[in-house]
């Protein structure tokens, strides 16, 4: 079946939420075809077909549905995750949203919450529950999604930004207190990604297209999914065995000037 993976070489496993998202599924794709085992976690609205279709007929491939942002929901798929297959090698601690895009005066209270709730609390509650886990195996590898909105600011994007700075200061103190059990934490920051929630912000901001975004990348295009989930295989492997708390911005030079 065409996009279908399965592995199983090293049988690391892989704990990936959002994982339907368009992030997501590229990174549990190629995780997958790495020889990892995924355990995929997605929010129990969200349309799960397309990654359940890439790993049908694998044994190697656990769904589980959370809300990200709710206690219960967190504790019960990392001890799903570990009664499935005993262990997490890795976390993609990537669930997020974008939110409202609006001016601050107008941003709404209840926006705030809720982007706060999920892209916050959520990467909180994820790293709440995983981190005793690795702390026991004295081992792992955690990547949490921040942004190159974790880097810098933009107008009409106040949740998002204030979230994904959070992310970042979350990675660093949680790199600190991990180190000393052998588990690194570290962030992903991806710049304009070829993906439905660009393709949304630009559209709520009023721009026609993407395409003028492309333009004011030094690249000159936009990331593709796969240029994401590389960089999310490799903070998970021991190719980056030394590096901690460190946000690794994947943006075409974009925040470089
Ligand atoms: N797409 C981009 O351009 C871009 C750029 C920088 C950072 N990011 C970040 O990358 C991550 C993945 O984004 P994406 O582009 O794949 O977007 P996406 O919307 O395709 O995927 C996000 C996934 O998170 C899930 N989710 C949302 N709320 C949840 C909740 N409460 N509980 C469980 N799951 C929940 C959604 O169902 C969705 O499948 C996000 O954290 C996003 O902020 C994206």
């Amino acid at each position: 079946m065409t996009g279908q993976v399965s592995g199983a070489l090293d049988g690391k496993v892989a704990l990936i939420t959002g994982a339907a998202g368009n992030i997501g599924h590229a990174t549990a794709k190629l995780l997958a075809s790495r020889g990892d085992r995924i355990v995929a976690v997605e929010h129990p609205k969200a349309d799960c077909s397309a990654l359940e279709e890439s790993f049908s007929g694998s044994d190697d491939f656990l769904l589980l549905s959370a809300d990200v942002s709710k206690e219960e929901d967190v504790k019960a798929y990392v001890d799903a995750a570990v009664e499935r297959f005993g262990r997490i090698d890795i976390f993609f601690n990537n669930a997020g949203i974008e939110g409202a895009q609006a001016s601050i005066p107008d941003y709404p209270t209840a926006e705030f919450e809720k982007i706060f709730g999920v892209n916050v609390l959520g990467v909180f509650l994820g790293l709440k529950y995983v981190l005793p886990v690795m702390r026991e195996q004295k081992s792992g590898s955690v990547i949490n999604t921040s942004s190159i909105a974790g880097l810098i600011g933009s107008a009409n994007m106040s949740g998002y930004i204030m979230s994904k700075h959070a992310v970042l200061g979350l990675t660093r103190t949680a790199a600190l207190e991990a180190a000393d059990y052998g588990v690194r934490v570290n962030s992903i920051h991806p710049g304009f990604v070829d993906s439905r929630m660009l393709t949304d912000i630009v559209h709520n901001l009023g721009a026609p297209d993407t395409s003028p975004f492309a333009d004011m990348v030094p690249v000159k295009r936009l990331a593709s999914l796969d240029d994401i989930a590389r960089a999310v295989a490799f903070l998970a492997s021991d190719e980056s065995s030394y590096m901690t708390g460190h946000p690794l911005v994947v943006d075409g030079g974009l925040t470089v000037s």
